[in-house]
């Protein structure tokens, strides 16, 4: 029976922060206290250190294919950036095509995820609607313990659906009470946008983010809050980035809706100033939504909600491509893979620019990265906190430390980063995976496979 014992460190939950001891027994937290004496198979001083629970990143795209490429980290690769960065958990989407059947998409997925060296579990995207879909959800989710789904009012004509569909959906979920995520951009709109830009020559990276306005994720949201309404369903927004969007989650949420709201680091910390970059460097930051103009005040506004707990959860969106990928849009925006890494960057980046510098406090913090996403996603208590009995994923970090982010050093397996330059306030200095260290003062130690599938029912 493994044990490890990590004394003296300051314990973070969601609640409270306090000093203690971490004892872990066979994977599980077994014990939490002042000065346990427990004797274990390998003890960690963690004076002067955060004690945080694993990480979990409910928002990944590992080997994605998409917009004519595939994601450039694979599970393990993905996996191992994440343990490498304090996230000890993701949940990953499967994306299965137009018109395929949601077990064979399943399969393809497990299949891929075997070499995963951090847990995982999957949301299954709904792309298209039959009764056979309808049947299918029925039974990922009392197979396989799926448990959310993820539509896309976005990617009109590829993986996006109508409004009609959303109906469906959000009935067939309420029969299984299941939770639905949503991509909200007005589909149909962007594709009007990106023509007309096209259509004048406007074929650089910068027009991406002109082509997809914050106001057409406004109403995309607005639109999907209301479908929910109509169906009395909860909603889940993933990757808000916009005033408008926020607006309209604040509106419902004080009108009684059970919504959701979820963030990612680059929506918080960049502008789209990065479009301007000479030489297609641009490109390295296109996806969908774009990041947005300082001048609109969606920043201030992201970190406001993540502040007072409208926004519950910061995920990263992580879809890596590499700069020959990106290539594939040189003579046209419409044509760059869409997305960016950034799993093993979101805790580094949330405690320096969140905590670090007063915007969130350090509970807040482990509510948005680690327990929230455990909560909405049913895996807590087994993940997403420091208790006993809960899987023993646990983060130690180190404020005094000081770095800073770039594509020469990251475990991702891409090129580029869209944080490069970015300094960084503290380090992970471990990981642990089920009672594991995984990553230690920055060498990994990693097996691929070891991750587990995390049923969700
Ligand atoms: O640009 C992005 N976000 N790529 C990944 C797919 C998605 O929409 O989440
Ligand atoms: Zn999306
Ligand atoms: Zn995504």
């Amino acid at each position: 029976m493994a044990s490890l014992l990590i004394k003296n460190g300051e314990i973070v939950t969601a609640d409270r922060h306090f000093k203690g001891d971490v004892y872990c027994e066979d994977g599980i937290i077994a014990a939490i206290g002042a000065d346990l004496q427990q004797v274990a198979d390998q003890t960690i001083d963690a004076a002067g250190q955060l004690v945080l629970p694993g990480g979990i990143d409910a928002h990944t795209h590992m080997e994605l294919p998409f917009m004519g490429g595939v994601s450039s980290d694979d599970f393990f690769t993905g996996t191992r950036a994440g343990l490498a960065g304090g996230t000890t958990t993701i949940v990953d989407f499967i994306v299965p095509n137009k018109g395929q059947s949601l077990i064979e998409a399943y399969e393809l997925w497990k299949a891929k995820a075997a070499k995963a060296c951090a847990d995982y579990g999957f949301h299954m995207c709904l792309t298209w609607y039959s009764d056979q879909v309808k049947e299918e959800m029925h039974a990922v989710w009392r197979e396989h313990g799926i448990s959310s789904f993820k539509i896309f009012l976005a990617y009109t004509g590829a993986i996006g659906i109508d409004d009609d569909e959303v109906i469906k959906v959000l009935e067939a979920a309420g029969e299984i009470d299941a939770l639905i995520s949503v991509h909200a951009e007005h589909g149909l709109a962007v594709q009007a946008l990106q023509n007309k830009l096209v259509g004048e020559g406007k074929t650089a990276p910068k027009y991406h983010a002109q082509s997809r306005p914050s106001w057409l994720e406004g109403e995309a949201t607005h639109r999907a809050i209301t479908l929910a309404k109509l169906t009395q369903q909860p909603l889940y927004i993933v990757h808000m980035t916009a005033k408008e969007a926020l607006d309209a989650l604040y509106r419902a949420r004080a009108e009684g809706q059970v919504v959701y709201g979820e963030t990612c680091p680059q929506y918080l910390l960049l502008d789209d100033s990065v479009y301007e970059k000479p030489d297609f460097e641009g490109a390295a930051y296109v996806m969908s939504p774009p990041i947005r103009p300082r001048a609109g005040g969606h920043q201030d506004y992201l970190w406001s909600g993540l502040a007072n707990g409208q926004i519950q959860v910061v995920a990263t969106d992580h879809c890596p491509f590499t700069m020959e990928q990106k290539r594939a849009g040189e003579e046209n925006f419409m044509k760059i893979p869409n997305g960016a890494a950034g799993i093993e960057n979101r805790m580094a980046l949330i405690y320096t620019y969140g905590v670090a510098t007063g915007r969130i406090t350090l509970e807040r913090f482990v509510d948005a990265c680690c327990t929230q996403p455990a909560k909405l996603f049913r895996m807590y208590p087994q993940k997403g906190t420091i208790a006993v009995g809960s899987d023993a994923d646990i983060v130690l970090y180190d404020p005094n430390q000081r770095g800073v982010i770039s594509a020469e050093t990251h475990h991702h397996r891409v090129d580029r980063s869209i944080f490069e330059g970015f300094e960084i306030k503290g380090a992970v200095t471990h990981t642990i995976a089920r009672g594991v260290v995984r990553f230690a003062h920055g060498t990994l130690n990693v097996e691929e496979g070891s991750g587990r599938y995390i049923p969700r029912p």
